[in-house]
């Protein structure tokens, strides 16, 4: 038997007494339905030595947002910024302090021997070639989503992380979440049976969602590095909107797929143990935010993941749509035989088809449909529906994605979303890019990592 069949032995005891009983005896008592997840304490003890000072390179939104999450694990200090925007040095000042060393030169942060481990928040062409800078400096390195800008770009990251030996980390919180390890221990147990089939979904609908980010009124050439910002892309002069809103131009950023599907690919991998799809397919269009953008706003993935020692064939549907009047419904689904589960980072629903809840036995099942269409009387079914949620005052996916990264560092250990983990969540989302342009279907060897011609 391969070790991610339905272990339905295990599933007919759950659902029996009551599901989650086996999972969570003591929350059972309080509701039978509503299971909490076990909140990890990840605050170890540490020695004033272990002291991990870090310096952010890109202190935009994201940016921001990792340092503020950055320093509340105990032990880390933010000691220098790195920007290409005047305004977002001044900003960082004024939140981390005036004595923090800030610079427009990554290469110059680089060389403190005071820092022991950047963030890099910069827009998507510029993570590869400053994460292997880094690492290469002997930084540890926490890299945002999308690891690379280009599929071509992953191994050189794969390569600086091995002869390094320095922790490398992608961004991509969720898959440290609560809700994604339950997902894992969930799927492993065969609590949804064998899966056959995911979907994912993003649905905006305001100028944010789409990218659309102010301009500051300062904004130009004196206050913005632009020859650098252009890195290897072609050389043009000074344009803010390209600047600032960089998402919607392909020579800095990756589209929807790599803003949003790179952080499903990245859940999904870890739930499944999977190394990728092998077919990849996309279609969609720019139907609303026509504003000089080159990408689309509406975009459906199609992904085959073929039979592996650790999972099943099953297939993949993603969909990103910025004019979507359901706004702001996101999810993850895994289905499989046996019911399905909707993932979220704090919270998990799995819910059981009722036939194989009331009886595991089809032919019971089907005798129980029958009464049910032939008797006017409604019958009682037992629950179908468990939600595993985290407990009050869990700090969340990005808290945990930091504190893997700090414990590594410090026990000289591994992390999971590693360079090869991230070139691996990348790639179908790079290249899903890849299909809508050329319009035909990419193969993809996942487990040697080069596109198959
Ligand atoms: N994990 C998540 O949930 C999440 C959410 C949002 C963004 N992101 C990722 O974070 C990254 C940054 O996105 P953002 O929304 O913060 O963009 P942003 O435009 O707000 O910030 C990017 C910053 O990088 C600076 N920059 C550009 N090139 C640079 C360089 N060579 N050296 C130093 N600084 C440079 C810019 O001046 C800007 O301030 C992107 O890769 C994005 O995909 C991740």
């Amino acid at each position: 038997m391969s070790t991610y069949s339905s272990r339905r032995n295990f599933i007919q005891k759950l659902s029996a007494s009551a599901m989650g009983a086996v999972v969570v005896p003591k929350m059972l008592m309080a509701s039978q339905d509503e299971i909490q997840l076990e909140w990890l304490t990840r605050n170890r003890q540490f020695s004033p030595n272990d002291q991990i000072q870090i310096g952010l390179i890109g202190a935009g939104g994201m940016g921001v947002a990792d340092a503020n999450t950055a320093i509340t694990t105990p032990g880390v200090k933010l000691i220098a910024a790195c920007d290409l925007y005047d305004g977002r040095l001044e900003a960082a000042k004024n939140i981390y302090g005036k004595d923090i060393y800030t610079t427009r030169d990554y290469k110059e942060l680089l060389q403190r021997k005071d820092i022991d481990a950047v963030i890099i928040a910069t827009p998507d062409h510029w993570h590869k070639d400053i994460s292997v800078v880094a690492m290469n400096a002997g930084k540890a390195v926490y890299c945002e989503k999308p690891m690379t800008h280009d599929v071509s770009e992953g191994n050189a990251v794969v390569e600086a992380q091995n002869r390094n030996k320095v922790v490398f980390q992608v961004g991509s919180q969720g898959l440290s979440s609560l809700g994604n390890e339950k997902a894992k221990e969930l799927l492993a147990a065969g609590a949804i049976g064998q899966l056959n089939y995911a979907e994912g979904f993003w649905a905006r609908n305001s100028p944010e969602g789409a990218w659309q980010y102010n301009i500051p009124k300062d904004a130009s050439e004196k206050t913005v590095d632009w020859k650098t910002f252009l890195n290897k892309s072609s050389d043009r002069p000074f344009d803010a909107k390209r600047f600032f809103r960089w998402r919607c131009y392909k020579d800095y950023g990756t589209g929807v797929s790599g803003d949003l599907f790179v952080h499903l690919f990245s859940s999904l991998h870890f739930i499944t143990n999977s190394k990728g799809p092998q077919k990849i397919m996309a279609m969609g269009g720019l139907r609303y935010w026509k504003d000089g953008r080159e990408v689309p706003d509406l975009l459906m993935g199609m992904f085959d993941y073929a039979e592996t020692a650790e999972h099943p064939a099953f297939n993949l549907s993603l969909r990103v749509n910025f004019i979507d009047g359901t706004a702001d419904s996101t999810y993850l689904r895994l289905v499989g035989s046996e019911g399905s589960m909707n993932v979220e980072w704090d919270k998990v629903t799995l819910k059981r088809n009722k036939a194989y809840a009331a009886n595991d036995d089809p032919l019971m099942a089907t005798k129980l449909n029958k009464e049910k269409i032939e008797s006017l009387r409604k019958l009682i079914l037992p629950p179908d529906t468990t939600v595993y949620k985290a407990e009050e005052g869990y700090k969340g996916a990005h808290y945990d994605h930091f504190s893997n990264f700090f414990t590594a560092i410090r026990n000289k250990s591994s992390v999971v979303e590693d360079a090869l983990f991230g070139y691996r969540a990348a790639a179908p989302a790079l290249l899903c890019n890849d299909s809508y342009y050329a319009d035909k279907a990419v193969k993809w060897d996942p487990v040697n990592l080069q596109v198959v011609k």
